[in-house]
């Protein structure tokens, strides 16, 4: 199967975001992938609302909102209706992930949780029915261009083990470092969807790159 590519506009040229957009838009590519980051979850701020509803317009493609923040439930409305039809939570950042899954759903929109590198996968055991994907961390969460972890590719195949014994529809969404190297062997491992940043806008040819990540199997 072919994986879904969910560009991150992280590495976007924010002065100019609409001609990044308008690339997308044309590609081959199925999300967009939004990293909301408050400066507490991570060391790092990226953008808010008033970005998000702007994309919202532009864009002709679902947006993936990956919340890198703390007590995301607060927020989950308004992410939804600033246009969010996937949102993802952190593991780390939920102490009622139960609930916080329930909230997205209620809202109308897609839920997924996610791994940052060091939190082992059979944590999920009695949520991994209740999610519609899993995003794992390929790099720790904050910044985009970092190196690709190594040990997440088994983190993937142990995932994928996980779904299929618990009967879970849940995909599986990668993070962090993808790029032309390594996306054949995250497919293999069993990803479904592909989020890469640096390695798309910092190519020659994004439209390209973008082609190749989809059809790396
Ligand atoms: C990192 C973000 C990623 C980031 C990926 O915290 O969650 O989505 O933008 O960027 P690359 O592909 O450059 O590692
Ligand atoms: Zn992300």
């Amino acid at each position: 199967m072919k994986p879904l590519i969910a560009p991150s506009l992280l590495s976007a040229d924010f002065l100019n975001l609409d001609r990044d957009i308008e690339m997308i838009n044309q590609s081959e590519a199925d999300w967009f992938h939004l990293d909301i980051m408050d400066g507490v979850f991570v060391p790092n701020i990226s953008f808010g609302f008033p970005v998000i509803e702007k994309i919202y317009q532009k864009a002709s493609k679902p947006l993936d909102v990956h919340l890198m923040i703390v007590e995301p439930d607060r927020y989950i409305d308004r992410f939804a209706k600033s246009g969010a039809s996937f949102i993802s939570v952190h593991y780390e950042a939920c102490i009622h992930l139960h609930r916080t899954i329930g909230a997205i759903h209620q809202a109308g929109v897609k839920a997924g949780v996610v791994l940052n590198p060091h939190t082992p996968v059979d944590l999920l055991s009695a949520i991994i029915k209740e999610v519609d994907f899993v995003l794992i961390m390929s790099v720790n969460p904050g910044f985009g261009g970092q190196k690709f972890i190594e040990r997440s590719y088994s983190k993937i195949q142990e995932l994928k083990k996980l779904i299929i014994t618990e009967g879970s529809s849940a995909l599986i969404e990668v993070d962090g470092g993808v790029d032309l190297q390594n996306a054949h062997q995250l497919i293999d491992c069993g990803a479904d969807i592909l989020v890469a940043g640096h390695s798309i806008f910092s190519s020659s040819n994004p439209t390209d790159t973008i082609h190749q990540l989809r059809t790396q199997n």
